[in-house]
């Protein structure tokens, strides 16, 4: 078998001095002078106002991406969000040979019949999580399949015992060997496979390779997040036999083959929530387009406990939040609990609003690093263990902070257009990962942010708000 080597097209490659960056997407080169990375500038203040559309929902894409490669004959995706995550899949998955065409910014063709190697070891690879994806995908399809063990957010522990328990029971080898999972097996038989914890991704990598397996498989304490459903939905939109998706219980027929597909991917609900978020907490009136309102109830009734006004029609949803915030207290859950991608943006909010309020991490140890950036910031928010007590305080004022996480960097942002002042958000790259386009889409909603990439760049965006 081919062994993966880095491709210099995929990803940034420094050379030993560390002082050249070769951009492989674009073939560009740059120098880091001093100032190694894009920040946004924001000027806080300026209430968020009007309609903003929300893209293909980031979690479902990279599930889906992973199971395209699962048939040989062509699939067409909608809605794909351009984000980095994606991205960074899409040329893992070209690595191994998938064809993938770029439609538009948001539609490719996949083609998986020629696949030759079965060993995705890439050091981009690794910094995300659904890497882990083309475990179950390429288990189920070739019976075999060599993935570097996933990074993500360092948002906690997160091991990967139930994705390995449930390959397990299906019949595979697992073994974990020079930082790559290795799996194969002979043969993949359905089973009974209970999971001793609510996982999205397990939940996922069972699904996809059990999809293929021979007879049924049930899954219980399955994950019901709107991207499990997505991803059932599309798979069997190929010719997978997967009933329950949604509940807790997902019953599976094993097929011998699935065929090509178009599909279009459902909205990002943290995507849509972020900016419900953002007008709350800039006293803001805005309108999420694109979504499913179903998919938004938890977040939505935060909002109203908070005191916002929230319109819900077939696809929008406004937000308008006119009176000041009131406290609540929250617990993040699995899906349809409060989201634990929510859990710091509803703490920005909470930390401006009147009153005390608990918010209590339950899915991730390490979900409150961001904690220390906003409380620079001005917020007065006590963290014991998974607990956050939070007393609103006035107000924010602007300050250099860095972004932790994906959303913890999201909800960062959102509290400096609530500040008075200019702040700069450092290590962006996490947002990106996440968010298509965000600092323009707060700018069309009246946001005074920029990305700035020089020194020279912050002191111009200063001297333009004023
Ligand atoms: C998915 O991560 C999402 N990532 C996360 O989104 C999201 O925060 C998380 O689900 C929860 O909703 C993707 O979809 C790519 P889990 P995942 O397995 O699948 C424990 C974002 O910002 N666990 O549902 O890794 C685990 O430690 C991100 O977009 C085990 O114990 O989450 C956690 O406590 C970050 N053993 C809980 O389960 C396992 O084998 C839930 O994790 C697997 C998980």
């Amino acid at each position: 078998m081919l062994k993966l080597c880095r491709n210099r097209r995929h990803g940034w490659i420094l050379n030993r001095s560390g002082s050249r960056a070769v951009c492989a997407v674009s073939g560009q080169e740059s120098l880091n002078r001093g100032y190694a990375m894009e920040q946004y500038a924001i000027k806080g203040g300026n209430p968020l106002v009007g309609e903003v559309e929300i893209g293909g929902a980031k979690n479902a894409a990279l599930a889906i991406l992973a199971a395209a490669t699962m048939t040989d004959e062509t699939v067409l995706i909608e809605n794909l969000p351009d984000v980095r995550d994606t991205k960074v899949l899409i040329q893992a998955m070209e690595s191994i040979g998938v064809i993938v065409n770029r439609i538009d910014r948001h539609t490719v063709k996949i083609n998986a019949s020629h696949i030759h190697d079965l060993t995705i070891e890439d050091d981009y690879i690794k910094k995300i999580r659904a890497s882990y994806y083309l475990l179950g995908a390429l288990l189920g399809k070739y019976r075999k399949a060599e993935v570097s063990l996933p990074g993500g957010c360092n948002i906690g522990l997160r091991p990967i015992d139930q994705h390995i328990k449930g390959f397990r029971a299906l019949g595979a080898n697992v073994r974990i060997e020079h930082g790559l999972i290795i799996t194969e097996a002979e043969e993949l038989r359905g089973n009974h496979i209970y999971l001793d914890v609510v996982s999205v991704g397990a939940t996922i990598n069972v699904m996809m390779a059990a999809a293929m397996a021979t007879g049924k498989t049930t899954i219980e304490n399955a994950a019901k997040e709107p991207h499990v459903v997505d991803l059932a939905n599309f798979l069997n939109s190929m010719g997978a036999d997967i009933k329950g998706a949604g509940t807790d219980v997902i019953r599976i027929k094993g097929v011998a083959k699935l065929h090509g597909s178009e599909y279009t991917i459902i909205p990002d609900q943290i995507e849509a929530g972020t900016f419900m978020f953002a007008a709350a907490v800039t006293k803001g009136d805005v309108t999420v387009k694109n979504v499913i309102p179903k998919h938004l109830e938890s977040i939505s009734a935060k909002l109203l406990e908070i005191g916002c006004e929230v319109e819900e029609s077939d696809d929008a949803v406004r937000v308008v939040a006119a009176k000041p915030l009131g406290h609540t207290h929250v617990k993040t859950l699995p899906y349809p609990g409060f989201p634990t991608d929510m859990q710091p943006q509803i703490v920005v909010a909470l930390g401006l609003s009147t009153g005390t309020s608990i918010v209590t991490e339950s899915i991730f140890e390490n979900r409150f690093k961001y904690v220390d950036e906003l409380t620079r910031m001005g917020a007065n928010i006590k963290v014991e263990g998974n607990t956050a007590i939070i007393d609103g305080a006035e107000r924010y004022t602007g300050a250099s902070i860095t972004a932790p996480d994906l959303r913890a960097g999201a909800a960062l942002v959102i509290a400096g257009l609530a500040a008075e002042g200019v702040s700069v958000v450092d290590d962006i790259k996490f947002i990106e990962r996440g968010y298509e386009d965000f600092h323009i889409k707060l700018q069309s909603l009246g946001a005074q942010i920029d990305k700035v990439n020089t020194e020279r760049e912050l002191q111009k965006f200063k001297l333009k708000v004023g």
